[in-house]
Parts: structure tokens; sequence; C-alpha cells
């Protein structure tokens, strides 16, 4: 593993975040054994992650069954950061995962297509501007010098999770030998009851209209920002992060992006991601 940054790590072309993470244990998820009940959420970092999380874990909740862990952070982990202490294969069912990997990592066993995964994108723009302002608050990391430095960085794929375009593109293009359901940010945004519901369903969890409701009322970014479980308050604190719950709206990259920046990742997309058809929302 290459150290690139102040927190960053290269192994085979990808790069890793610095939380406990080392190259056996990213080679052992080769042989991870998944279980049918597992659901795993991917996603690209800043894309609505802690947020997804919260509805997947207030479902799964209200279903019954699910054991309890004092936070989302603790009860949905990231598949590449191995805990010394923890064993995931002691996990009781249902074990819920969380991971930014893109699929060339991920536990070939998810190609039976049993296991669920969820995968939620954003629109690259707003991304890059969350992802800016979080690494600006993460008093550990190399601080960006500024957004044009940072946009360069990321358009480069220079930064934790790697090319957004390529995130996208490897789990896009590869969907179908997945049991995969794929959401935008912006969708939930739009309509988060709506958003809600479709989680459930594929989840396969039959909750009343009262229960999605429920959920629905903990995973707003009002009743999220001072949800202690939800909101990643001590693992900000144990690491020196900032807020996860900055602002929650689409568009804030119009307060950031100069035309010509917004034209160049206009012409990254077409580029990039032209051919597969995928719209965003921008505003
Ligand atoms: P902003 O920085 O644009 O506000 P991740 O969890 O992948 O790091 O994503 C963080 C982004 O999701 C942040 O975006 C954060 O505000 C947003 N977010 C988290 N919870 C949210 C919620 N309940 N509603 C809307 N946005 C939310």
């Amino acid at each position: 593993m290459e150290q690139i940054g102040e927190k960053l790590f290269k192994y085979k072309d990808h790069n890793f975040f610095l939380w406990p993470v080392n190259e056996e244990y990213i080679d052992s998820l080769q042989t991870f054994e998944i279980r049918d009940s597992d659901v795993f959420l991917v996603t690209y970092p800043k894309s609505g992650t802690i947020w997804t999380q919260q509805i997947i874990i207030s479902i799964c909740e209200l279903d019954g069954g699910l054991n309890e862990f004092p936070n989302n952070c603790q009860q949905m982990r990231w598949l590449e950061n191995k805990m010394k202490e923890e064993d995931y294969s002691l996990r009781p069912s249902p074990r819920l995962f969380t991971s930014h990997l893109p699929p060339r990592f991920m536990p070939p066993g998810l190609k039976d297509k049993k296991t669920k995964i969820i995968y939620v994108m954003q629109n690259p723009k707003d991304i890059v501007v969350s992802y800016f302002h979080f690494s600006q608050s993460v008093t550990t990391w190399d601080t960006p010098k500024s957004f044009e430095a940072f946009l360069e960085q990321y358009l480069a794929g220079n930064v934790g999770g790697s090319s957004w375009f390529d995130h996208i593109r490897a789990w896009y293009l590869n969907r179908d030998q997945y049991n995969i359901l794929f959401l935008t940010y912006e969708d939930m945004i739009l309509d988060l009851k709506g958003a809600v519901t479709k989680i459930c369903r594929f989840l396969g969890k039959n909750l009343s209209d009262k229960g999605i409701d429920q959920v629905v009322e903990k995973a707003t970014f009002k009743n999220m920002k001072k949800d202690s479980k939800a909101n990643y308050e001590s693992f900000r604190r144990d690491l020196g992060i900032g807020d996860f719950m900055r602002k929650g709206q689409i568009g804030d990259w119009k307060n950031m992006f100069t035309v010509a920046q917004s034209e160049r990742v206009n012409r990254m997309l077409q580029e990039k991601l032209g051919d597969t058809g995928l719209k965003f929302i921008w505003e």
C-alpha cells in the first residue's frame, strides 16, 4: 500500500482512506462469506451514505429482528474498514454493511444475486462541493488549498474513493451481475417517502403506511442532524471530522462553480458516462 496523502493510501490502483484498512484484509474480501440475508449499501463518498444507512436501519428495526448497536456507524460497518476487535463472521444475521468500494474489490459471492445491494449516486458537481467542505473539516487530512485545486484532484480521481466517474461506470455497467437497486440522492430529496417505499420493497419488508412515515420522519435532515445515533457524532469526535450533515440540498454547486468549471464537468460526463444513458438532476 502506497501512501499518497496525509491519510490516503493507494492499493491496486484504488485510493483508500486511512481508517483501519490493510492489503491482506482487502484481498481477503475475495473469500469473504456473505449471507443471503446481508444487505450492502454502496456509494461513492459524499453521495448520501449516512442518510441511506439511517433509512435502511430504521426499516429493518421496525420490521423486527435487527440486533441492537449503539449507533448506525457500528450497526452498518464499512466492509473495507476492518475493526480489529471484530470478526464479522460472528455477527448474527441480518448483517448490514456499507462500502465505498468499486465492484472488483467486493466479495464475489454477491454475484449469486441473492444478497441485496443498494447503490446511491449523486450528481458529480454537488458531490465535489460536499467533499471539499468535508475535507476542509477533517483536522487530520491534507486541507485542500482551494476549491479549484480540490476540483482538479477530484476530476483526476486523486481523492479517497478514486474517480467518481469510474465508480458510477463500474457499478452501473455491471448491474446485471448483482441484485442491486439504484437510487439517486436527488430522488431522495425530491420524494423521500417514495425512496423509503422503494427501499422497503426492495428489502422485502412489509411496513405499513404508518411505518413508512415513521422511517421518513427519522430520516429528515432536521431530525437526523440532532440524532446522535445517526449523525456519527462519536465517530466524528474521535477522528476530528466536521459535520456530515452540512446543507442537504441539491444545487449547492452553483455557489462554488464557475461557468468554465461547470462546462468542463459536463464535457467529462459526456465523455466518460455519455454511453450509459444516465441522467442527473442538477437543481
Ligand atoms: P452536503 O455536504 O451537500 O450537505 P455521505 O454520508 O455520503 O458523506 O454524504 C453526506 C451528504 O449527505 C451531505 O451533503 C449531507 O448533508 C447529506 N445528508 C445526510 N443526511 C441527509 C438527510 N437526512 N437529508 C438530506 N441530505 C442529507
